[in-house]
């Protein structure tokens, strides 16, 4: 372990150690390789970053060809969703000191969408499905004395947890499900659905239950609690699409 030595910097440590991590990074380039690879990079790293700044390190210091999405760096944008040592999480999120760094850590893209360099996925079936959704406020009628629509606070907790989505794909990409058929909606789009469809000020409520009722929407969930496991924001997945059918067979929000 080094140190590396802060100067005149008030409410720091004047040091802060730094060690060496391994990161087995799945690779991809559709110009060179047939199938995906692993390798290994060392990189020394401070006790307070996070798997984004070893990437970074990575790219800048060592091979500027290491290609992966990010934007925010603080796990707002939901760029940066990819599988480490096996699960589904934000880089940017996840600080080194709280995996076991005695192993290697494994990086690799998110699975059940098409690869397309490194880290790198195509997003497009992820984004056509939340189309598909109507993920916007559908009201036909303006409001009686022409203001704002009102909602209580109630009324407003209903769907507090799914407006915290980033669309960052996390709990769609570790569902076993949307792995093995390319067709089911995912969790994504259905916590996305349940934002609006339990909205008091929405009106297409229905529409959205109609489309989720088919037979590639809520019904093919098996209930396995990867995609609330996986959801950086906390949402509980698994309880919105519960809630979802539950509102299917009741034939309203
Ligand atoms: S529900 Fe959570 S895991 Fe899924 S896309 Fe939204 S923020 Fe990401
Ligand atoms: S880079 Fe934006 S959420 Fe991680």
């Amino acid at each position: 372990m080094s140190t590396a030595v802060l100067e005149n910097k008030p409410n720091v440590p004047e040091v802060i150690p730094t060690y060496t991590a391994t990161l087995i990074i799945r690779r991809f380039d559709p110009d060179v390789d047939t199938e995906p690879r692993w390798q290994d990079f060392d990189v020394e790293v401070f006790g307070t970053d996070r798997i984004l700044d070893a990437l970074h390190k990575i790219k800048w210091e060592q091979d500027g060809s290491l290609t992966f999405r990010r934007s925010c760096a603080h796990g707002i944008c939901g760029s940066d969703a990819m599988r480490i040592n096996g699960r589904n999480r934000l880089a940017c999120k996840t600080l080194i000191k709280d995996l076991d760094i005695s192993k290697p850590i494994y990086v690799e893209a998110i699975k059940g969408l098409p690869l397309e360099k490194d880290l790198i996925v195509d997003m497009e079936p992820f984004f056509e499905s939340y189309r598909q959704i109507n993920p916007f406020l559908m009201a036909s009628s303006g409001t009686k004395d022409g203001k704002e629509r009102k909602q209580s606070p109630v009324e407003r907790a209903r769907f507090d947890d799914t407006t915290k989505c980033i669309l960052c794909a996390a709990c769609t990409s570790s569902c076993p499900v949307f792995w093995t058929d390319g067709q089911y909606f995912g969790p994504a789009a259905i916590v996305n659905a349940h934002r609006f469809i339990f909205d008091s000020r929405d009106e297409g409520a229905q529409v959205r239950l109609d489309i989720l009722n088919d037979k590639e929407g809520v019904w093919r969930c098996r209930t396995t609690f990867n995609c609330s496991e996986a959801c950086p924001r906390g949402i509980q997945v698994t309880q919105a699409i519960a809630e979802v059918k539950q509102a299917i067979m009741r034939g309203q929000a």
